[in-house]
């Protein structure tokens, strides 16, 4: 089966959050996310930034990051600043918000930002189908550079390969699933014209990262996962959501005791390299304990 057929049997076992990822600011997002204790930013941080130091130390330069299905510009916000999901959760949770616009939350959240002082030496690119998120995190300064586009059904502008030339790291949470081999397919001639990025994929259990693998394998890289480590996403939304789960990792041979079976979301962490950076330093070499 491709990978965008085996993907789309499994969102349709998952819950439909598509009502929240296009709104002209974050604070529906957070207030939806919140109650399921969406957390994978969060948890992904310590390890983007690590790889993000590695990347700065080898190649010596500001580090551009691609984030992939950046909605908001969430990992921009955590990477670039010294703030937690928490803190973004209180941000945009905060009872005065309530009756503000968008255009009000936005200058709000240039200030906020602003505040936390000055900012990780990274530029991000964002690129994800929601053109109001995308709008939202330009306008705030949370992305150097945005993407709205929808990679499964349509090529990159010119402007676009441009853009991404000089990526050196392409991250994502809570991304694949929605996009498959065929958004790398397309994206690989742009980010390979340079210096060939490391690409640092959280995904969810459920989602099989084969293709994808193979068709980063055609482009010279090499994939590897953060072998025993699962990573908190979220919580299931129902009893519904967590039985059509269950039944989708029973049919893929996964084994969910003590895991997806306690009620949890869970994602599992890959790291895509060229040949040679994943010989000249191994994963294990990469990651302090920080999960
Ligand atoms: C679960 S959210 C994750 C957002 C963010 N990375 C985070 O961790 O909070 C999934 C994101 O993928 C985006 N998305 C869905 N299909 C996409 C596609 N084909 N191309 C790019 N982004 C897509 C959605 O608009 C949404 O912003």
């Amino acid at each position: 089966m491709s990978g965008d057929a085996a993907f789309e049997e499994i969102n349709e076992a998952k819950v439909n959050m598509d009502h929240i990822y296009n709104q002209d600011d974050p604070r529906r997002y957070f207030g939806e996310l919140e109650k399921l204790g969406y957390a994978i930013p969060g948890v992904a941080k310590p390890i983007f930034q690590q790889l993000i130091s590695h990347l700065q130390r080898i190649r010596n330069d500001t580090v551009r990051v691609l984030d992939l299905g950046c909605s908001y510009g969430i990992n921009a916000a955590l990477l670039k600043h010294n703030v937690s999901l928490g803190e973004l959760f209180e941000h945009w949770g905060q009872k005065k918000l309530e009756g503000a616009t968008s255009e009000e939350i936005i200058a709000n959240d240039r200030h906020f930002f602003a505040d936390l002082g000055e900012p990780e030496d990274i530029e991000v690119i964002g690129l994800d189908l929601a053109k109001n998120a995308i709008a939202y995190a330009e306008d705030v300064g949370l992305l150097d550079e945005g993407i709205a586009l929808n990679l499964e059904t349509n090529l990159l502008s010119s402007m676009a390969e441009e853009e991404l030339a000089s990526v050196d790291l392409v991250a994502s949470t809570g991304c694949v699933g929605y996009v498959t081999e065929k958004s790398f397919e397309r994206l690989l001639p742009a980010i390979t014209q340079g210096q060939s990025p490391w690409m640092g994929n959280f995904v969810l259990r459920m989602f099989p990262f084969d293709t994808i693998e193979e068709t980063l394998n055609d482009w010279g890289y090499v994939t590897e996962k953060l072998e025993d480590q699962t990573f908190f996403q979220r919580r299931f939304a129902s009893t519904l959501e967590q039985d059509q789960m269950l039944e989708q990792l029973s049919d893929q041979g996964i084994d969910p005791t003590g895991l997806e079976a306690e009620g949890d979301l869970l994602a599992e962490f890959y790291l895509s390299r060229p040949i040679k950076d994943a010989a000249e330093m191994p994963i294990a070499s990469l990651f302090h304990a920080c999960t």
